[in-house]
This record gives structure tokens, sequence and C-alpha cells, in this order.
């Protein structure tokens, strides 16, 4: 640890080898680094804040994480959003302790100074008179982020001035976001509040595995594949082997298990009944990766993630499909609070949602038999992070180096695909994407 050093530009520079495709530990364990990604990672970038059916009605919000900072999502008038930071303008205090809510504006706890929805100061403790016309009151309005914007019915904000427009920021990753959040015409709905729990590493990880980390689920979750569902080990390694890696730019990145194209349309997992609306709200190449696909994962950078898998209840009934998205909220360089979400198609039955929840549940959440798999390993691999090695040995995606030249010439989307759900280029890209960031001024 050198607390108190300031990282010079040339060792931000050696953390991640692109050409070698390496990564220094101190990337995922020195708290310098994790200190100016603050800045220069959360501080750049489009994060993601909320999705909209959780504030369907004007004055509803939820407050939320930007980074570290903590923010208020609103729904301030029927055709507006904001995204506020959540510390008073006056001496800094929280101004909403709740985690969601409706109303007309935010009274701080602290000295009671009020505030419109839209975060303009309404009024101060006293009679405004006490500042006799010294005091320019918009400059103590509650902080907005500097964009808002909305794809897919998904909220992102960003404190960049400078940053493109969500859209370009988003870029090719947007075909594929829709073949998961705007796969019928009404879009998808988040089911209840996030489920939020911790673990004990770096935040990287998570959207690191998210973007294609298939070596990790045959090992990892290969006996809990096999006794819940009865999927043997060889099968499970040959589907996963054989899932195509996409990067789409910008550091968004993620995988597709397809099923052959020769077989017939699977649809796997999916409600029969929402079938017909797919075919209305996905162009034809989107329908046909949704009706073959069978998994799929993606982050968009820096740290917003989603997966999508089947999950068996019996062997005598078809498998239900669960989407479970989360945002991996960095608390300090060995912790990140995981928040996790389940949506269904809003046109989906009662019963499906009921479902879809539950498979999700079974899952992919802090009890759900997948998570558990992962939340102790990461749990340990923190630890084992923070080791120092005697030769200053790395982390390696050295996959890659094999895979850099071999695309999947059959999938039928955008993006720059490796021909293999092991090649380790999708979540180094990643890294890649984050050295960029940090290199910055
Ligand atoms: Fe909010 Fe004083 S800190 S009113
Ligand atoms: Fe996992």
């Amino acid at each position: 640890m050198r607390m108190g050093e300031e990282l010079l530009p040339q060792e931000l520079a050696g953390l991640v080898d692109v050409h070698g495709a390496t990564a220094d530990r101190r990337v995922f364990s020195d708290p310098l680094i994790f200190e100016l990604e603050h800045e220069r990672v959360f501080g750049r970038a489009w994060l993601y804040i909320g999705h909209e059916s959780e504030i369907p009605a004007v004055g509803d919000y939820v407050t939320r994480r930007m980074g570290r900072d903590p923010v208020i999502l609103v729904r301030s008038a029927a055709d507006r959003v904001d995204v506020l930071l959540n510390s008073c303008p006056h001496r800094g205090a929280m101004v909403c302790l709740a985690d969601a809510g409706n109303g007309r504006g935010f009274i701080c706890p602290y000295h009671g100074w009020a505030f419109a929805n839209d975060g303009r100061l309404v009024a101060t403790s006293v009679d405004d008179a006490l500042y006799q016309g010294k005091v320019d009151m918009r400059r103590l309005d509650m902080r907005r982020a500097a964009k808002v914007a909305t794809y897919a019915g998904l909220i992102y904000a960003t404190w960049n001035p400078d940053a493109p427009a969500l859209d370009d920021y988003l870029g090719e990753a947007r075909w594929f976001m829709d073949v998961f959040f705007q796969r019928t015409p009404g879009g998808m709905v988040v089911l209840g509040a996030p489920h939020r729990w911790e673990i004990g590493v770096n935040w990287k990880i998570g959207p690191i595995n998210f973007a294609g980390d298939g070596p990790h689920f045959t090992q990892l979750h290969g006996p809990i594949a096999h006794v819940t569902q009865g999927i043997e080990r060889p099968v499970l390694q040959a589907a996963l082997k054989a899932a195509t890696a996409i990067r789409f730019g910008h550091g968004h990145n993620g995988v597709a298990q397809l099923s052959p194209a020769d077989q017939p349309a699977a649809w796997l997992g999916l409600d029969p009944a929402l079938v017909p609306l797919m075919r209305r709200a996905l162009s034809p190449a989107q329908l046909d990766v949704r009706a073959r696909l069978v998994q799929g994962v993606c982050t968009v950078f820096p740290n917003h993630s989603w997966t999508h898998n089947p999950v068996s209840f019996r062997s005598d009934e078809p498998p239900v499909s669960f989407l479970a998205m989360r945002v991996w909220q960095p608390v300090a360089v060995d912790r990140t609070q995981v928040w996790n979400w389940f949506l269904v198609e809003k046109e989906a039955s009662e019963s499906w949602q009921r479902k879809a929840a539950l498979a999700g549940l079974r899952a992919f959440s802090v009890g759900g038999t997948f998570d558990q798999d992962d939340a102790e390993t990461w749990d340990a691999m923190g630890r084992a992070l923070a080791a120092r090695t005697v030769d200053g040995q790395r982390i390696s995606f050295e996959a890659v180096l094999a895979h850099r030249e071999r695309p999947d010439p059959t999938w039928p989307g955008p993006g720059e695909t490796f021909d293999t759900g092991y090649a380790e280029g999708s979540e180094f890209d990643v890294l890649c994407e984050w050295q960029k960031y940090m290199s910055k001024p």
C-alpha cells in the first residue's frame, strides 16, 4: 500500500496491458486506484440509475447511487425525470432517507430547507429576509446530474456535461439490449424493489464476470446445474464453449448462447402467449436471437449487468427464464454492494410474472443457488487479490490472444465477436475501457 502517494501517469498506463491481455492485481486491490476511479470512471461515464417502471407517477422517487454518491431518481413532471445529488446544499445532510416514495418535493431533515421535485430550493427554514438579498438562492438548488436519458425503459445519468448522448454511448449494445428489454411492445417492468447485498471483492469483478465468463460457469456452477437442472458437466461445457462472445464497443460486452440455427426455434423459458408480441417488437435478426437464446449475459460499462437464464422447477415441466439486472456499487476497494432486480414483460400474466420472479429468486438472488457459488468465491477472492506477489505476477485474460482474430461468422447481430464463450476477450474488454478512462487526466 502506498497511501498518500500519487499514482504516476506511467503507473496508470501499465495497469492493464491491452496487447498482452494481463492486468496488475492493484487494479482490484489498491485504495488509491479505487479513489481515482470515483473521479475518472464514475464521474465521467453514463451510470445506470433505475427503471421507468419504478417511478410511474409524478412525484415517485427512489434513492440510488452514482458510484459512491447518493442520488434521488424522481419523476418530477409527467415528461421529466431528474437525478439529484442526495446531499443538501446547505450543510450537506442527506435530504431523502427513504428508499422509495412519492411526494411533492423533499424537505431536508436537518434544518428544514424545502426543495421541489426537480431540486429547486423553494423555502429555507427561516424567512428568506435573513439573507437580505445577499445570496443568489438559485445557487442553493440541489445539484442535478449533468445529463439524464432513457433507453428501453432503462434510465441512465452522468455527472459529465461533455458525455456523448446516451444513444451514442450505448451504440451497438442497443441492438442486444432490445432482445432483453424491448422484446414486446410494452417493454419490461421491474418486479418489486431491488434486493441488495454486499460482497467482499472489488466492484469490477461482477461486470467482468457478466461480460462473458464462460469457464467459471462450468467450474463453479456446474455441480448445482447438475443437481437442479440435470445438466451433465460435459454438456454444459460444450454449450458454453459454443456460445458467442460479443464486444459492442465503449466497454459494453456480452455473451449469447444460442440453440443451433438448424433446429426449430425453442423460445426457451418464455411465455408462449407473449411470442406473437415479440414478433411485433423485434427485427428479424433480433427475433432470430430471441427465439434461439438459451442464456445471455451482458455488461454496460462500467457497472450495469444482466443475465437471462432458464430454470427448471420440475423435470416434467418446461423451464422458465428469468431476467435479473444488477448494478455493482463500489463501497470500498474490496467491498461491493450488489443491487438486483427481476424484470418481466409488461404484458405478462400475473401467473407468469410469479413464475419468472420465482425462477430468478431461486437462481440469481442473494439466496439463489447460482449466486451463492459466486458470492462465496468472490468474498475469498477479495482477500486473495490483496496478496502481494513476489514477482508482480499479473491477472491473466490471455485466452484472448488465441481468439482475437477468430470471430463467430454465424452471429446475426452487430459487434465484434469471438468464436467461443471461453475467449476471455469480452471480459478483458471491460478492463481495456476502464484503462482508457483511468489514463485520461
Ligand atoms: Fe439541509 Fe441544513 S443541511 S437544511
Ligand atoms: Fe456466476
